[in-house]
């Protein structure tokens, strides 16, 4: 059977003491199937911040979007492209004020985008 790859949100800032980490960590082996694990410490490893570039793109139409921000929006691409080639995504996160915590947020914005490859 083909492995499951998958997506591993980490949305704590803390490291060994963090209960969504520990609670996280045993239920990979539940699954009876071999899985590729692609971990994101989201909450100790923040992305950068959506900038002034990715607001602008979503204004733009799709064909002027790769010339004139392509390379400012190639890490969300890349965000976007891990997403699409897993076959489950996982998130573990605390509630940090009634939401999710920001860096969460912050994953979300950048990976919802509207489509703008060729077709
Ligand atoms: C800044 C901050 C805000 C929090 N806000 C909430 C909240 O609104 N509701 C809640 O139930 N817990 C809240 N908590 C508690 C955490 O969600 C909870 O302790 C969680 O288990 C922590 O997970 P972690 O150890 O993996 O970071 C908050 C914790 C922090 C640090």
């Amino acid at each position: 059977m083909k492995p499951l790859n998958l997506l591993l949100l980490d949305c704590s800032p803390r490291r060994d003491y963090s209960t969504s980490r520990h609670l996280t960590e045993p239920l990979s082996a539940h699954f009876g199937r071999e899985i590729h694990v692609m971990r994101r410490n989201l909450g100790t490893e923040p992305l950068p911040a959506i900038t002034a570039e990715y607001a602008e793109s979503l204004l733009l139409a799709a064909a002027e979007v790769k010339e004139r921000h392509g390379a400012a929006l190639a890490g969300s691409d890349a965000l976007i492209r891990e997403l699409e080639q897993a076959d489950l995504l996982w998130i573990s996160t605390p509630v940090h004020n009634f939401t999710v915590p920001a860096v969460l947020k912050n994953w979300i914005d950048l990976v919802v985008r509207r489509d703008c490859r060729p077709r």
